[in-house]
């Protein structure tokens, strides 16, 4: 059920609040004591293009963990807050903002961590309890989901419908092949290819296949049975249309070898080496904060076109354990921290 926020006026008084922040740049894997949970200072000012929101949801991705090594430009001194996106609502606007208002449930994927068209040193990460946004980052939370699970959905959701809508363009008949279609972009992925009505070919470990089945997925193959390269080139001498990858390494290139030499390759981990003579293989694509896109999500999955796995919720206090588990690759759909 959502709860509007009541204790904004309590926590702007102490203007402090619950974060998970790091200190330094380093390896999580290696040590997850580089995450701290801090009482920090909330933003300092609401600046007019702003909104706060009071968070009730953060994703949680494996480029969380690329972020606190430092991998991502950053313009901003130590603690860094970590998390990208998420949901709440709205306790303060800007007075330049005209289309939100104090109460909306919003999500926001917002990439503060970088210098490219992030406007404040004050815009915080999502593993808080209250975020600082620019407005065109935000949009409507979907009513379908709980506030907290909608916090999961928007880098996963905002990568799967410009990479298979924009980017592939994926139509009726196309033979689609998607890998991690099990995780966080793939199972939106692999719904959306197929409401396009195109043929999905999802690649999961076998407990996962009538999960992908029951969201699109035409065939589906166990990468840990067979070699996936010749199952799928069996199937489809002349080759695949297009392709989503999101497993690095050496699957990257096998997806490329089983595409027609015209197929279009998006290769969310840049990892691919291998090209295609007369197609595409893109290493560069990152997914950017676009609010249209999320008010189109949005509807989506109220209109009953998209459905979000949510695999468990793990309490705020929880973020390292959280992060570890998505860094372990077998989550089906996604792990979304819920913040109180
Ligand atoms: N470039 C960008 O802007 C961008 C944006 C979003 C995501 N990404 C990247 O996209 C990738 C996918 O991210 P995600 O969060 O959706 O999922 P993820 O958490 O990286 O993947 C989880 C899924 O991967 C599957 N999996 C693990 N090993 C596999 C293999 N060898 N072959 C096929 N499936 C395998 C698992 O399913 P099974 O248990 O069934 O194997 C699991 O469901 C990540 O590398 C992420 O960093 C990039």
């Amino acid at each position: 059920m959502r709860t509007g926020t009541t204790d904004t006026q309590t926590a702007t008084a102490r203007k402090l609040m619950g974060a998970w922040a790091i200190h330094r740049f380093d390896d999580f894997r290696r040590d997850h004591a580089l995450l701290s949970l801090e009482r920090l200072p909330l933003p300092p000012k609401v600046e007019p293009h702003d909104v706060l929101i009071r968070m009730h949801g953060a994703e949680v991705g494996d480029w969380d963990a690329r972020v606190a090594a430092g991998e991502w430009p950053v313009d901003r001194s130590f603690p860094i807050i970590l998390g990208l996106a998420g949901a709440g609502s709205i306790v303060d606007v800007g007075k330049s903002v005209v289309d939100l208002q104090k109460g909306d449930l919003v999500y926001t994927y917002n990439h503060p961590l970088s210098h490219r068209g992030c406007p404040s040193a004050h815009h915080n990460g999502a593993w808080a309890q209250y975020m600082l946004v620019p407005f065109d980052r935000v949009a409507l939370a979907p009513t379908s989901l709980d506030l907290t699970h909608a916090g999961a959905v928007p880098i996963i959701g905002s990568t799967a419908h410009e990479t298979i809508d924009d980017i592939l363009q994926v139509f009726r008949h196309d033979i689609v092949l998607i890998t991690a279609a099990a995780g966080g972009v793939g199972h939106l992925a692999v719904q959306i290819a197929a409401r396009r009505g195109a043929r999905v070919v999802a690649l999961a470990r076998r407990h996962n296949h009538e999960f992908l089945r029951g969201l699109g997925a035409a065939m589906t193959i166990d990468y840990t049975e067979a070699d996936f390269v010749e199952v799928v080139r069996r199937a489809f001498p002349t080759g695949v249309d297009k392709a989503l990858n999101g497993v690095a390494g050496e699957t990257a290139n096998g997806v490329v070898r089983v595409m027609k030499p015209v197929g279009h390759v998006v290769d969310l981990t840049g990892s691919a080496t291998e090209k295609l003579p007369d197609g595409r293989v893109d290493t560069d694509y990152a997914v950017r904060p676009d609010r249209r896109r999320l008010a189109e999500l949005a509807r989506m999955f109220d209109g009953g076109d998209l459905q979000l796995e949510v695999s468990r919720v793990a309490p705020f206090a929880d973020a390292p354990s959280a992060l570890a588990e998505v860094l372990g690759k077998q989550v089906r759909g996604v792990v979304v921290l819920g913040i109180r």
